[in-house]
């Protein structure tokens, strides 16, 4: 556990790069100390992973809690399975790798996502058709009112697209401490899911591993989303937003080629990201952001941006797209 640090910038603490200061700042390695730190607290709480899912647009006037608990441990292995424990400050991509090597499948598709274990439940994250609920066994979660350790089920976690309750009704209430993952011992690898098998093929591999599937992923996502270190981002900006097929169908009147991709019998998913460059917001840039020029889905910090003028980019373009489809874009990305 650090001191308690006073009037911490967190531009370096979160991808977007932009400046916010927190009134207070400290750092747990144990649930012991997560207590210490949110027992008779009276400030609000911020807990901060990686930071790369968050949006400052203003100074946070309360105690900012990054959260550092490591470890992974194999607490459960049967013939087929196996299940780790692992401590939620670990490195989302660096546990990937670690499956990797072990021999664990089942986490290979969401290679180099940024940020923390502990906050892959909160939007159950999710690329090329796998989410975290599909290897998910349970995790615990600190109270903050309380400060008890509670446990809590797949279901009650209540998984959606990049949802959870702990973005719902439990936001803000609990710290997520260690999550469980059910991995696979047997081979099972997903490659149908967007550019995976072309990229497999490209590379001139027929019977990929485990491995193999994880650089894929590595490379398509290389190719279009921005790397933080560079270019402060926050991956997508918006959900795809899932529609009525009238609607689809209204806008397959003007263009043919809308993507979409089946959800229901009655709804359909829509990439924003063509939604957004359709309605010619790609690679535009507003004074210091803009719209990434491979991703319209992203928008970026060319630098010197504040939260309020990227927030004030994305309400602009919420308005745009819905006037020019008739379709409410909702944020992914936590706005603070
Ligand atoms: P933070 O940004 O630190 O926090 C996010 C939210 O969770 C905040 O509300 C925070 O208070 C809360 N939180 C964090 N940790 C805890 C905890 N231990 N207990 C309680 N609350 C907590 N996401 C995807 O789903 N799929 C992608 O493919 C994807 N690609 C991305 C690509 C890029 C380039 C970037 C920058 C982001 C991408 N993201 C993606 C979004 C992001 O990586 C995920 O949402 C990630 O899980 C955020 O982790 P973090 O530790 O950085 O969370
Ligand atoms: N598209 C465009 N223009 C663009 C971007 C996308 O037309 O500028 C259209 C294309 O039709 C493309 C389709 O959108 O085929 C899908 O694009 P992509 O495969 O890049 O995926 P996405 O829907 O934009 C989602 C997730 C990503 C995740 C990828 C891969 C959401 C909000 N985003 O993006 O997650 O990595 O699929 O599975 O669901 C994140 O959540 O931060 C994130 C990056």
């Amino acid at each position: 556990m650090t001191q308690k640090l006073t009037n911490v910038d967190l531009k370096n603490y979160t991808t977007f790069g932009v400046s916010a200061l927190a009134t207070d700042f400290a750092t747990f390695s144990n649930e012991g100390e997560a207590r210490k730190l949110t027992l008779n607290n009276t400030q609000e709480i911020l807990i901060l992973g990686g930071g790369s899912n968050l949006l400052m647009t203003h100074d946070f006037k309360g105690l900012v809690l990054k959260n550092e608990i490591k470890g992974i441990t194999c607490v459960e292995k049967n013939e087929t399975s196996v299940v780790l424990k692992v401590g939620a400050g670990e490195i989302w991509h660096d546990f990937v790798l670690y499956t990797i090597e072990q021999g664990y499948y089942g986490i290979e598709n969401m290679s180099l996502i940024p940020g923390s274990v502990g906050a892959s439940p909160m939007q159950n994250i999710g690329a090329y058709g796998v989410e975290i609920k599909d290897v998910f066994e349970k995790l615990e979660a600190l109270e903050i009112a309380t400060g008890e350790v509670h446990t809590f089920s797949k279901d009650e976690c209540a998984f959606g697209y990049r949802e959870s309750v702990f973005k719902r009704a439990l936001k803000g209430k609990y710290i997520i401490t260690n999550v469980y993952f059910r991995l696979s011992l047997t081979k099972k690898l997903s490659t149908h899911y967007g550019a995976i098998e072309s990229e497999l093929a490209n590379q001139g591999i027929t019977s990929p591993t485990s491995k193999d599937v994880s650089n894929a992923v590595i490379a398509i996502r290389s190719s279009k989303l921005p790397n933080p270190k560079e270019l402060g981002n926050a991956g997508s900006f918006f959900k795809n937003p899932v529609v009525s097929i009238e609607i689809y169908n209204k806008i397959k009147t003007s263009y043919p080629n809308a993507p979409s991709y089946p959800v229901s019998e009655t709804n359909v998913k829509v990439p924003a990201g063509w939604l957004i460059e359709t309605a010619g917001w790609k690679g535009k840039q507003v004074g210091a952001c803009g719209v990434h020029k491979n991703q319209a889905l992203v928008l970026v910090n060319y630098g010197n941006a504040t939260g309020n003028e990227i927030y004030a980019l994305s309400t602009a373009i919420i308005e745009d797209v819905y006037q020019k489809f008739g379709i409410s874009l909702e944020r992914e990305v936590n706005i603070i």
